[in-house]
């Protein structure tokens, strides 16, 4: 069955470069990203590899564990390491899954026949600290991930995990906030005491929380 948001991630224990991982018990309290790539030894993953692990230090400072998956098995692993290190010019700093028996692939319905019989398709899971499902995007092989935009969703769902608000089109990190829907006038008075700007009833506009 298809995970949806909301869902608690389901548990594995798998074998990756930094030993047997349990994956509840790695993220802990923390925030986690699951991220598969397609193949050991191909460019785009390459590329995405490495920039996760030169940028890791800005998911660390949100709180937010990495982990990634290959369907290739550890030995392969070990030896792209090298490679991605040679070529990103970053060490490996977070643990990569080897699923050789596709057993996470298919736990995360991260085969998709028809873009491939074999290779992951390039999905991502963020998930709370709540073990649930906060988000779920699925990339081609052939398109590489943005970490700016992880790194965007990542701010507009802890920030709306903690206030009755929602982050507009393009929104990024300091700019204003909606106020929650859910929220009514006088509640939002309440948590909004400086008031909001209203160009339809629907659409109060305040400045980010702190
Ligand atoms: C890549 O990482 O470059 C890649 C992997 C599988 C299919 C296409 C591209």
């Amino acid at each position: 069955m298809a995970i949806r948001l909301g869902d608690v991630a389901p548990d594995f224990t798998a074998e990756t470069t930094e030993g047997t991982v349990s994956l509840h018990d790695y993220l802990g309290d923390s925030w986690g990203m699951l991220f598969s790539h397609p193949k050991d030894f191909t460019p785009v993953c390459t590329t995405e590899l490495g920039a996760f692990a030169r940028r890791k230090s800005e998911f660390d400072r949100r709180n937010v564990k990495l982990i990634g998956i290959s369907v290739d098995p550890l030995e392969s692993h070990r030896s792209w390491v090298g490679d991605i290190e040679e070529t990103q010019g970053a060490e490996l700093n977070y643990p990569l899954i080897a699923d050789p028996e596709r057993k996470v692939a298919d736990l995360y319905d991260m085969i998709h026949p028809n873009a491939s019989d074999t290779l992951t398709v390039r999905s991502v899971f963020i998930i709370g600290p709540d073990k649930k499902v906060k988000l779920i995007l699925t990339y081609p092989a052939s398109t590489g991930r943005n970490v700016d935009e992880l790194l965007r969703v990542i701010d507009s769902l802890q920030l709306t995990a903690k206030h009755s608000v929602a982050t507009p089109v393009d929104w990024k990190h300091g700019d204003d906030v909606i106020i929650a829907s859910s929220l009514s006038d006088e509640d939002a008075k309440q948590k909004f005491p400086e008031g909001w700007n209203a160009p339809k009833p629907y659409l109060r506009i305040v400045p980010q929380p702190k």
